[in-house]
C-alpha cells in the first residue's frame, strides 16, 4: 500500500475521475452530473486543501481531506481542523486502513499547530475507538443568507479529536457551510 499526500489541486484530471467515481459510489449524488464534471467542481471548490491518498497497485483504496476552518464561539474565534470524505473502498475496509488515513489525517492537527479537530459523522462509533467524542452544541452559519439559524451540518453527529480537548459551550458559528 501506497500513501500519497498532496494539495487538491495538484491532482490530474484522472486521479480526481477516479476519486469522484470512489465518492459518488459511497455517497450517490443529487445532481445529474457527469464523472468529469464532478471532478472539476471538486478540484475547483477543494484547490487548497490536504489530500491524503491510499493507493493499491496505483489503484485509489483509501480516501481523507482536510482543511484548517475558522469557528466563531462565545469566547471568540477558533482555527480548528476540519476533515471530509473519509472512506474507504467496500472490497479494502476491515484492514484498518480507515483507522490509518484517518489517524494520518489528523496529524495535521501538530503540523498546523491547531488544537482540535471538529467533523460531523454518521459513524461516531468509528470516530470514538479513535478518541474522538460527540459534541452537543448547537451549530449555525452566519454567512448563509436564507437562512443563518439553520443548523449546517446534515450527518446525525458533531465530534472532536481529540476527546481530551477543551471545546466551548453554546451556539457554535461555522461560518461557512458543513462539510
Ligand atoms: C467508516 C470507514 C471509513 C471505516 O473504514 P475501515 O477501513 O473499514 O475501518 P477500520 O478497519 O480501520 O476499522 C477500525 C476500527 O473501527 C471499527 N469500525 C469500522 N467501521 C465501523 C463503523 N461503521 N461503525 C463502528 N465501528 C467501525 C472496526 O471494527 C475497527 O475496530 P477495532 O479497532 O476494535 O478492531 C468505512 O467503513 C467507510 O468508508 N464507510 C463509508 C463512508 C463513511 O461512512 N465514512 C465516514 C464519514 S465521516
Amino acid at each position: 500500500m501506497e500513501r500519497r499526500y498532496l494539495k487538491c489541486r495538484e491532482l490530474s484530471q484522472k486521479r480526481a475521475i477516479e476519486i469522484i467515481t470512489m465518492i459518488n459510489r459511497i455517497w450517490p449524488p443529487k445532481d445529474v452530473l457527469s464523472e468529469i464534471q464532478h471532478s472539476e467542481r471538486y478540484i475547483a471548490k477543494n484547490k487548497n486543501n490536504d489530500l491524503i491518498l491510499y493507493l493499491d497497485c496505483g489503484n485509489i483504496i483509501a480516501h481523507a481531506m482536510s482543511f484548517t476552518r475558522e469557528i466563531k464561539t462565545d469566547y471568540g474565534l477558533m482555527k480548528i481542523l476540519a476533515i471530509k470524505g473519509i472512506a474507504v473502498q467496500p472490497e479494502y475496509r476491515g484492514n484498518n486502513f480507515g483507522k490509518k488515513i484517518v489517524l494520518d489525517a489528523f496529524s495535521n492537527l501538530d503540523t498546523k499547530n491547531l488544537n482540535l479537530s471538529l467533523f460531523q459523522t454518521g459513524v461516531p462509533s468509528f470516530y470514538e475507538k479513535l478518541g474522538a467524542r460527540t459534541v452537543k452544541n448547537r451549530f449555525i452559519n452566519s454567512l448563509n443568507n436564507e437562512d443563518p439559524q439553520s443548523n449546517p451540518w446534515w450527518d446525525k453527529e458533531v465530534m472532536i479529536y481529540p476527546g481530551s480537548a477543551e471545546f466551548p459551550d453554546g451556539v457554535i458559528d461555522l461560518l461557512g457551510p458543513g462539510y
